[in-house]
């Protein structure tokens, strides 16, 4: 088998901070890049050309590019809230598609997501990095090792504070603002990004918190609710909650509590920016620092608390360019298990159902909270 020769639909920031990490697995060539706002393909592959020599087409439509360029597989790198269209059409035409995080916004979504991997047998992955930070990989060994004896409780929260957020785009030219002036959506130049329509209900954006805790647990969330903070609090004419929190179990009656918020100010945590994590199992607890002046700990009967200054997001023993890739080195590890199981013929680390198994909680955290808090069923999607 040649490269594998890759599209790419979205070519926003998060794209640009991938491009390096990304190009440097050795088996992968970029030969197209899809963006609609103008310059922006263009601009990803002149980046491409200038860090690897590598010559992608750029193209601003869709349609065209899955017509003309010829690939095997596409990262989906675009507003997450209509990634799944794009998911499904191409894996319906036999191309290998990773997606990014959330999976999807909606339990249809979820649903035509896994039927989409079954009837066509390509490769589905969710590029969810945060699991692979070397503190969880560390944790989810003490787990399958027993140390933690029985996992009752897991807990996470992304708190994630800008003065402004991406939340316009101008119609015409594709280009988003960064703003905390609520005046633009009254222009009529400009519309409502994914990320305003995200804000208003953080709750959607717990797959990095989901993701890593459930790769620990090994469970699977059955019932969810939620509830959020008053609209409109921090950002004074935007319709964002500061917080939206989540109680949920698992299939192995584990309790979850997770929050999410991106407006109202708060610090950063050592390392891990805005994710913070803990595990309590009825022999040991562990927790990741809360905040940049403490340290990561974890407590037992025996021997009390105990700080671990060593743990960290980096693997030390890992290879380049696992090393130095962005998020602490997590961001090499997707486009390496997605490629090896292009490769090798494997189920992907993080297929399908685990994309949605940290998807579908999520909206149903966002209805619970409009709901009034109910407390509401997750469905199996491995039975479905
Ligand atoms: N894993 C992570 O840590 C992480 C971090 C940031 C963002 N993300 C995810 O990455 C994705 C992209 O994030 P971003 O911040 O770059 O978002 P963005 O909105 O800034 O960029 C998305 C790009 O997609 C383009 N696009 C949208 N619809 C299109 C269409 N139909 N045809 C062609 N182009 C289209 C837009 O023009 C835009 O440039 C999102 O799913 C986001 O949730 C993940």
């Amino acid at each position: 088998m040649g490269k594998i020769r890759m599209a790419v639909l979205g070519a926003g920031p998060r794209w640009m901070s991938l491009v390096e990490t990304y190009t440097a697995h050795p088996e992968l060539e970029i030969v197209a890049i899809c963006d609609r706002a103008d310059g922006y393909a263009e601009n990803a592959c002149a980046e491409l050309k200038r860090i690897r020599g590598m010559e992608a087409v750029p193209y601003h439509d869709f349609e065209k590019m899955a017509k003309e360029a010829r690939y095997d597989a596409i990262f989906i790198d675009c507003d997450p809230d209509i990634q799944v269209d794009f998911a499904v059409s191409e894996m319906d035409r036999g191309i290998h598609v990773m997606t990014e995080v959330p999976a999807a916004y909606t339990i249809e979504q979820c649903r035509s997501l896994v039927s989409a991997v079954r009837r066509n047998g390509v490769k589905y992955q969710l590029a969810e990095q945060t699991r692979y930070w070397h503190f969880i990989s560390q944790w989810r060994e003490m787990s399958k090792a027993g140390e933690f004896g029985q996992i009752y409780y897991a807990e996470g929260e992304y708190l994630h504070y800008e003065k402004a957020w991406d939340y316009f785009r101008n119609k015409k030219t594709g280009h988003r603002v960064w703003t905390d002036d609520p005046s633009l959506d009254k222009d009529p130049d400009y519309e409502r990004t994914w990320r305003y329509r995200t804000f208003m209900e953080p709750i959607f954006y717990l797959p990095h918190e989901l993701s890593p805790l459930l790769s620990i647990t090994g469970g699977r969330i059955r019932t969810v609710s939620c509830c959020g903070s008053n609209p409109g609090q921090s950002y004074s004419g935007f319709d964002t909650r500061d917080l939206e929190c989540a109680l949920m179990q698992d299939d192995k009656g584990v309790i979850y509590s997770i929050r999410a918020g991106f407006t109202a100010p708060y610090g950063f945590k050592r390392e891990t920016g805005a994710h913070w994590y803990q595990i309590k199992g009825t022999r040991k607890t562990v927790e990741w620092a809360r905040s940049t002046e403490d340290l990561p700990k974890e407590y037992t009967l025996e021997g009390g608390w105990v700080t671990h200054p060593e743990w960290g997001c980096n693997d030390p023993n890992a290879e380049e360019p696992f090393r130095s890739a962005a998020h602490g080195g997590a961001d090499y590890y997707p486009i390496y298990h997605f490629m090896d199981a292009i490769l090798n013929d494997h189920q992907p680390l993080m297929d399908v159902y685990l994309a949605v198994e940290t998807a579908a909680p999520a909206i149903l955290a966002a209805e619970s909270a409009r709901r009034g808090g109910v407390r509401l069923e997750v469905p199996d999607f491995r039975k479905c």
